[in-house]
């Protein structure tokens, strides 16, 4: 098939290049001329494993083109997805603007029977207020849209995307559902389940999903602070309560409150939508304070914890590992905290992508060791495989201080213990 992709960003590269993968003949199209650009030179310019060699194999294929012209690469289309961004509007509501524009732009130069489909993270509705945009555009009814919601996570995207758990088609006629059937016909062959429900359902799905997912986590981050006055140790805790199928042991990580591009603007758009809709939604409504909150507080623990003008270590400023992604990261709450509090904050990321810019006050470092040197305090921000591995006796060496910090409590207690190192984790035991 020939599929457009709008938008390279994580969710359009991933989609191009594992539908390239599956056998189709894909198109991704962005507005940013540099961004494709480097595409095309072969440069991915996000970090998210193995996404940089896939796009490499599909191109050399020749199933995998970028360009910066929509209106041509969508004339003998099959299919053409919407992968760009819907950011929060300032009322918490999603902004549809892109969506909206890049579905204008190309609306007149769809070939007749063509579907489009957004991939987009979208309220509930969009799908059918983007029909009757077409329509209206095209002055006639000739191409059908659908909803194919997205559920891969970064860091781990490829991986989620060929072997979901399940694809969700959205789809109000038959042409949709036949081609979206068609196109993931090699995943669901290899036994990934396909749903296919109405486009309001899909639409739904997406949000529900993630507001349930952000729900387990705000849960166990409250369950973690009365594990802490209690002397209780939250691992212990989640997988006790996580080995009952009905609740499952995945999402139940203590942390410093979930960030990112999605949980945060969806948990946001989900309680607008029930705001809007007179049906609100007071669970995600103290979701999405308390996550904020958390933040604040886990600041406010550091402040307090470090002498003052002292020297702060932050290690992982995205949010979480293996992204280079500091949408909404905790340390973009935290490290202007410190530095308001008269702190010292040297920082590290493996991958910092926005971060050095965003947090640009932070003096910033090549290795993680080099951030905690002199450090009265280190601090673990995101769960980087590296952090897991630190080498606890030279961090020791290198600190002026004690204290280590861990706020995704990856770093087992013992062995900073026998460091010589004041370990806290969140919910975790004091220290033996
Ligand atoms: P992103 O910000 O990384 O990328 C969006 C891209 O779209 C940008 O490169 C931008 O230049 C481009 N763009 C904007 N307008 C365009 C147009 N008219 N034509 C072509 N390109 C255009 O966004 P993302 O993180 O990939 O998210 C995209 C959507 O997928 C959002 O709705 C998001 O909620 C949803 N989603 C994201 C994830 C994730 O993990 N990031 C997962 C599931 C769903
Ligand atoms: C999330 C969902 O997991 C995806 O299914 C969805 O497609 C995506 O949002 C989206 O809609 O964009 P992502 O944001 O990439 O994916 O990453 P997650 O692994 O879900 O982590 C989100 C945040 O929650 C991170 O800050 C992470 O550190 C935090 N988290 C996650 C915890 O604090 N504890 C956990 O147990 C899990």
């Amino acid at each position: 098939m020939k599929i457009v992709i709008l938008g390279a960003g994580y969710v359009g590269l991933t989609t191009s290049a594992c539908l390239a993968e599956l056998g189709h003949q894909v198109t991704c199209c962005d507005i940013d001329a540099g961004r494709v650009a480097a595409l095309n030179r072969a440069e991915t310019p996000i970090y998210e494993p193995g996404l940089g060699d896939l796009i490499k194999a599909q191109m050399q294929a020749g199933r995998l083109a970028f360009a910066c012209d929509a209106k041509q690469a969508v004339g003998t289309a099959n299919a053409v997805f919407l992968a760009v961004g819907t950011p929060s509007s300032e009322d918490g509501d999603i902004d549809l603007s892109y969506v909206e524009a890049a579905a204008t732009e190309i609306a007149p130069y769809l070939p007749e029977g063509a579907v489009l489909v957004v991939k987009s993270t979208v309220v509930a509705g969009t799908a059918q207020r983007l029909k009757r945009l077409v329509d209206t555009r095209r002055g006639r009814d000739d191409i059908a849209v659908a909803s194919n919601p997205e559920f891969l996570r970064e860091g781990s995207a490829i991986e989620d995307f060929l072997h979901a758990d399940r694809i969700i088609i959205g789809v109000d006629d038959a042409q949709s559902e036949a081609l979206l059937r068609t196109l993931y016909r090699p995943l669901t062959r290899a036994g990934v389940p396909l749903l296919a429900t109405r486009t309001v359902n899909a639409e739904l799905i997406k949000y529900a999903a993630n507001a349930m997912l952000a729900l387990k986590i705000g849960f166990i981050n409250d369950v973690a602070d009365l594990c802490e006055a209690l002397g209780g140790d939250v691992k212990a805790v989640a997988d006790g309560i996580g080995r009952d199928h009905r609740i499952g042991t995945a999402f139940l990580a203590a942390g410093p409150g979930f960030g990112g591009s999605c949980f945060p603007k969806d948990t946001r758009a989900f309680a607008s939508t029930g705001r809007r809709y007179g049906r609100p939604q007071p669970l995600i409504e103290a979701l999405i304070e308390g996550n904020e909150a958390r933040k604040g507080a886990l600041a406010q623990r550091i402040i307090h914890a470090a002498p003052r003008h002292g020297r702060v270590a932050i290690l992982g400023t995205s949010f979480k590992a293996n992204t280079d992604d500091v949408r909404e990261a905790a340390a973009l709450t935290i490290v202007p905290r410190l530095i308001e509090a008269g702190l010292e904050v040297h920082a590290h990321d493996p991958q910092p992508g926005a971060a050095k810019r965003l947090l640009a006050a932070a003096h910033w470092h090549d290795t993680a060791l080099a951030a905690t040197r002199d450090a009265d305090v280190a601090v673990i921000l995101t769960e980087w495989d590296e952090y897991r591995t630190l080498d606890l006796t030279q961090l020791a060496r290198a600190m002026r201080g004690r204290l280590l910090l861990d706020f995704r409590n990856i770093v087992v207690a013992q062995e900073a213990a026998r460091a010589g190192l004041d370990y806290q984790g969140l919910g975790l035991p004091a220290a033996p």
